[in-house]
């Protein structure tokens, strides 16, 4: 076993805390598709798997060192938003709070001198900066277009969308 007992439980608790995310990525998303924004939507399916993979990597990393897998109870998603801004701030302070049990896992894993555990959670670090701005970004953008012009974002996400594809294909 390349892990001790203290971390499995911890990155135990970490796989909750991706599932958590990616079925409350999964109710915002779902909120957004039924009020008819299909991109705000597609974004938050999006999340949502990115997180599922994240849980994936833990599982995978536990029986990789030799540890015991056991997913906790995960909560109930919030799945009301009176503004999509709400959503969008909820998104964001998930993204923080995941941050900060990255980061608390880091130091358990170095308090440990386990290079293996902090090397596998290095590449959780640079993710949530990438899924930490993007939110923010996100935010001020529903912010800056108001409630009342959700269409604006919708349009915001299509041309992102676009300019993904079209780097893709230069990329291909
Ligand atoms: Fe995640
Ligand atoms: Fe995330």
């Amino acid at each position: 076993m390349l892990i001790s007992q203290a971390l499995n439980e911890k990155i135990n608790e970490q796989i909750g805390y991706e599932f958590a995310a990616s079925i409350q990525y999964t109710a915002i998303a779902a909120h957004f598709d039924a009020e008819s924004l299909p991109f705000l939507a597609q974004h938050f399916y999006r999340q949502a798997a990115e997180e599922h993979q994240h849980a994936m990597k833990f599982i995978k990393f536990l029986i990789d060192a030799g540890g015991r897998v056991e997913i906790p109870v995960i909560a109930k998603p919030v799945a009301k938003f009176p503004f999509a801004e709400d959503a969008v701030k909820l998104s964001l302070e998930q993204e923080i709070k995941v941050t900060n049990l990255i980061n608390g896992l880091m130091d358990h894993a170095l308090k440990e001198n386990n290079h293996i555990a902090a090397t596998f959670l290095q590449w959780f670090v640079s993710e949530q900066l990438e899924e930490v701005s993007s939110m923010d970004q996100l935010l001020k953008i529903v912010q800056r277009a108001g409630e009342s012009n959700l269409l604006l974002i919708e349009q915001y996400l299509a041309g992102n969308k676009r300019a993904g594809a079209s780097k893709e294909q230069g990329e291909g």
